[in-house]
């Protein structure tokens, strides 16, 4: 099976505890850990350092392509320089919420982003992973708390750190970011429609720790059981396919009849197969609760009916269905129709691994049991 990376995506305000939860989320499952408030933080330092106001966007915008990040053992280096301790202060918490809302600022840091992220397991932290850079991830993820938690955290963080500042400072200034950040025009904060929001606020580090590496797990298994699914579909109906359309070419043998744009899906083989086998059924409501392409389906009945092999009637009760009934000449051809498919079906099944057998077997049943619900849906219908 190919192998698809999986993307944890981390959003939230500011507080809410996503770098010590996702670091610890990465650690656990094994996955690479991007800090993208970093990324904003290390940009708007390295505008500071060289003398240019974050207001005046086109100096920014000039100096972008000079900035040089990059993460190393879960440090942030700029130009080389280890700058991890150095973006937490609160003269960068300010500069990176203003530095946030360029544009060209955006766009350089999403490209950067997705760069580091792509081909890896990962859990990227930040606030528009789940919405704009990583819209396709599998696992996303909002954590949030009240404004006073956060405050609250943030204040012991600030007091370890030797920056002593009052809680009513902190709790306003956060109250002033979450309003920047969730209103600015571009990439606001908020939760992807199919994120799983998490309010930490009275929760234990611990706690959202394992819902999250909880719900990672879930996702990756649905994620795996889509994948093989799909393979699994594809590849049947591939094989189908084949025997298929080597089977409308025995026919053409048998009946001297020319279909050249014959190429029928697995699916619609089923669906004729199954006509040869149960007559009376639906057209219109097979068609349509089988998923397959009717106006091709639609043609190949005209051709079979074109070849004397069908007759449709239609159904009183719905002018747009039909009943499907063999003639003659089809009973008599649906028995050379199922000996030769026993052939072909055989021969092509020959040159399959045994392990491909047992998943074509159990498709196959699949396929047929739908099939046959199918059916006896659209003769209840019908009756009805
Ligand atoms: O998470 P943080 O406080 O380190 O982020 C610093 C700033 O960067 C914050 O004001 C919001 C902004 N940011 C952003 O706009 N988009 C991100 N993906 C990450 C952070």
């Amino acid at each position: 099976m190919e192998y698809t990376p999986l993307i944890v995506t981390i959003d939230g305000p500011a507080g809410a505890g996503k770098s010590t939860i996702g670091k610890e989320v990465a650690k656990r499952l094994g996955f690479l850990y991007l800090d993208t408030g970093a990324m904003y933080r290390a940009c708007a330092l390295f505008m500071l350092e060289n003398g240019i106001s974050i207001d005046d966007e086109e100096k920014v915008k000039a100096l972008l392509p000079h900035l040089d990040i990059l993460f190393r053992n879960g440090k942030i280096f700029l130009g080389g320089r280890d700058v991890s301790d150095r973006i937490r202060s609160p003269e960068i918490d300010k500069a990176a919420s203003k530095i946030s809302r360029i544009p060209a600022v955006r766009d350089k840091l999403t490209q950067l982003q997705r760069q580091i992220a792509s081909g890896t397991n990962v859990v990227v932290e930040g606030r528009d992973m789940g919405t704009i850079v990583f819209p396709n991830a599998k696992a996303k993820i909002f954590l949030t708390a009240s404004a006073d938690e956060r405050a609250w955290r943030r204040k012991r963080q600030l007091d370890e750190q030797g920056h002593i500042i009052s809680f009513d400072i902190i709790l306003r200034q956060i109250k002033k970011r979450d309003k920047a950040d969730t209103e600015r025009d571009i990439a606001p904060l908020r939760a992807a429609s199919d994120a799983l929001v998490i309010d930490s606020t009275r929760l234990t580090i611990e706690e959202v720790i394992e819902r999250i590496i909880k719900f990672v797990n879930r996702q990756e298994k649905k994620m795996n059981k889509r994948k093989e699914a799909s393979e699994f579909s594809f590849s049947v109906d591939n094989c189908l396919g084949f025997i298929a359309n080597r089977l409308v070419k025995a026919f053409l043998k048998l009946l001297d009849y020319k279909l050249e744009d014959f190429n029928l899906t697995g699916a619609q083989f089923c669906v004729l197969t199954k006509l040869f086998e149960e007559e009376g059924l639906t057209q219109t409501q097979l068609a349509h609760r089988l998923y397959i392409e009717s106006p091709t389906l639609v043609r190949t009945l005209d051709r079979l009916e074109e070849a004397g092999l069908i007759e449709r009637r239609r159904v009183p009760s719905d002018r747009r269905a039909f009943h499907i009934f063999l003639t003659e000449k089809g009973h008599k051809l649906k028995d050379t129709l199922m000996q030769k498919g026993k052939e072909v079906h055989e021969a092509a099944v020959r040159g399959l691994k045994e392990k491909e057998i047992e998943m074509l077997k159990e498709l196959l049943f699949k396929l047929w049991q739908n099939l046959e619900n199918g059916a006896k849906e659209a003769r209840k219908e019908t009756k009805g």
